[in-house]
């Protein structure tokens, strides 16, 4: 039968937050940010094991205790240039460690979105494992689009009917996202689901919720935190 695996890539600096230490490594609710996805998916009872991939030159992770997850996190520091060659490392390293086979789930879900409910794991789980391709977390646009040109003139209003924003967990069989992910072409996207459509398949798209919020500017965390703490029951008391 086949077994869950998840593939947490964490190799970036995340220059866009304007830190020089890691984005997955900046505190959010008293933790490193990578801890809440690590913790969500070690404590699912049908993901086997964790990967986190990290820099080889990360200097950062031993600086904490782990000990926690010992039973189902496996640690790689073989992360690439790119999101994509850093899961392609990963997924390498497993297969040579005999962890996974061809026909086994990966679950690759971004360091950078803490805010992953154990709910939407199960549900993203529940509708795929018996799925022909696999597929992702996603949520229809609400906000309608606007293409823009010189001196941010509006140049267009694009049909927002049939767009949905791609979130993570992204959900593919091994062999096949391992496929997807050798292509050349594979190293600049920005994620799987899209190697796999270079393939000429149709990834599912599985109805995902906001609160899975993608870390990416420094005012994501406050919202990251209310989220956070809103899903552990806890109220926000507001300080000036
Ligand atoms: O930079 P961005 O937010 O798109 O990165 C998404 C995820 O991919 C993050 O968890 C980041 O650490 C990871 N990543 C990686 N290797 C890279 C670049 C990004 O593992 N070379």
């Amino acid at each position: 039968m086949s077994k869950f695996f998840a593939v947490i890539p964490a190799a970036g600096s995340g220059s866009r937050m304007g830190n020089s230490l890691p984005k997955q490594y900046l505190a959010l609710a008293g933790r490193p940010m990578i801890y809440h996805a690590v913790h969500t998916l070690c404590v699912s009872p049908e993901i086997a094991n964790v990967f986190v991939i990290l820099s080889p030159e990360d200097r950062e992770w031993l600086k904490y205790d782990w000990s926690e997850f010992s039973s189902k996190l496996v640690v790689f520091n073989c992360g690439g240039e790119t999101r994509a060659t850093s899961i392609l490392n990963g997924l390498k390293a497993a297969s040579e460690k005999s962890l996974i086979g061809n026909e086994d789930w990966v679950m690759v879900h971004d360091a950078a979105r803490p805010c992953l409910s154990k709910e939407l794991l199960k549900k993203l789980l529940d509708e795929l494992s018996d799925d022909e391709v696999g597929g992702l977390l996603a949520v229809p646009l609400s906000d309608t689009l606007k293409r823009g040109g010189t001196n941010n003139r509006v140049q267009k209003t694009e049909p927002r009917k049939d767009l949905w924003q791609a979130q993570t967990p992204q959900m593919f069989r091994y062999k096949l996202l391992l496929d997807a992910l050798c292509k050349p072409d594979s190293i600049t996207m920005t994620d799987d689901a899209s190697a796999v459509e270079a393939l000429g398949l149709c990834p599912k798209l599985v109805l995902g919720d906001v609160s899975n919020i993608k870390i990416t500017y420094p005012k994501d965390l406050v919202l990251a935190e209310l989220i956070l703490r809103a899903q552990n029951g806890e109220s926000y008391d507001k300080q000036d």
